[in-house]
């Protein structure tokens, strides 16, 4: 398996272009997109439709009055002064999309970074959607598929890497290039995992992990995203949430009709 990454969201227009026929592609929004869709996948939601325009998901509204419209803009809920009327039904706060509010249902949402890092991908031949909440379920995927050509995505921060995104890229390029859970307690690796080649950008950010993994919450705490989150009563505890590992056992995964569903 051949292994690069996209650190950076300016790097985005040029993966579309890329030919990803035979990739398989791993999408990053840990604070909080990617986290989000996974604990909404896991609460029950039948899927999400990540879509990039507020006025892409209205449009969806009107051809399926059922779904949910969920995302964010500056962090927070979309409201009905951005779209002329509608207020969203949910934030992008994965504490939100509770069974209660999601079970059975289809969501259209829309966030700054992580639905655009995911349309960007839209060529592959397979698009995961991953987070700390559900990294070693997606890494033991992978192992398993065994793609020839990985891309790690990561969604970042306007136009700028965003750390936790690079370190959850880096936790994965670890567990596949030696297999055990990130909450195992470190030890010696026995051996990369065979054929497994990474590139400059993964090793770079498994280093970064190595370096991260012992005080994740600090490290992170720091980040610019995390930073905004943390200013915020009723979204500071999204951080601690997103950092979580492998608390879903689910891998999620973008169909080809634009929908992500948990890939049974
Ligand atoms: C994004 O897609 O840019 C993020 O997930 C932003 C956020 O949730 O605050």
């Amino acid at each position: 398996m051949k292994i690069d990454a996209i650190l950076s969201p300016a790097e985005l227009p040029a993966l579309a272009k890329r030919d990803l026929r035979n990739a398989t592609c791993v999408v990053f929004d840990v604070l909080r997109a990617t986290s989000t869709f996974v604990t909404a996948l896991h609460h029950g939601a039948k899927a999400i439709v990540p879509v990039s325009e507020i006025a892409e998901a209205l449009a969806l509204r009107q051809k399926q009055p059922g779904i949910l419209l969920g995302g964010e803009r500056d962090g927070v809920r979309i409201r009905a002064g951005q779209t002329g009327g509608i207020d969203f039904d949910l934030g992008n706060s994965p504490r939100e999309y509770t069974p209660e509010k999601v079970r059975g249902k289809t969501i259209v949402s829309t966030t700054t970074n992580g639905t655009r890092a995911l349309r960007a991908c839209a060529g592959a031949q397979t698009v995961l959607a991953a987070s700390f909440l559900n990294l070693t379920a997606t890494a033991q995927f992978i192992r398993q598929l065994q793609p020839a050509q990985i891309v790690l995505v990561c969604a970042g921060t306007r136009e700028n890497i965003a750390t936790e995104d690079m370190l959850a890229a880096g936790a994965l390029g670890e567990l596949l290039s030696y297999p055990f859970e990130i909450t195992d307690a470190p030890r010696a690796p026995f051996g990369r995992g065979e054929g497994v080649r990474l590139n400059d950008s993964v090793e770079t950010a498994r280093s970064a992990w190595r370096k991260a993994k012992s005080n994740l919450f600090e490290v992170v705490s720091d980040t610019e995203n995390a930073r905004r989150l943390l200013a915020i009563p009723e979204l500071c505890d999204d951080v601690a949430f997103c950092l979580r590992p492998d608390v879903y056992n689910l891998i999620a995964a973008l169909g080809k009709d634009g929908a992500m569903r948990i890939l049974i």
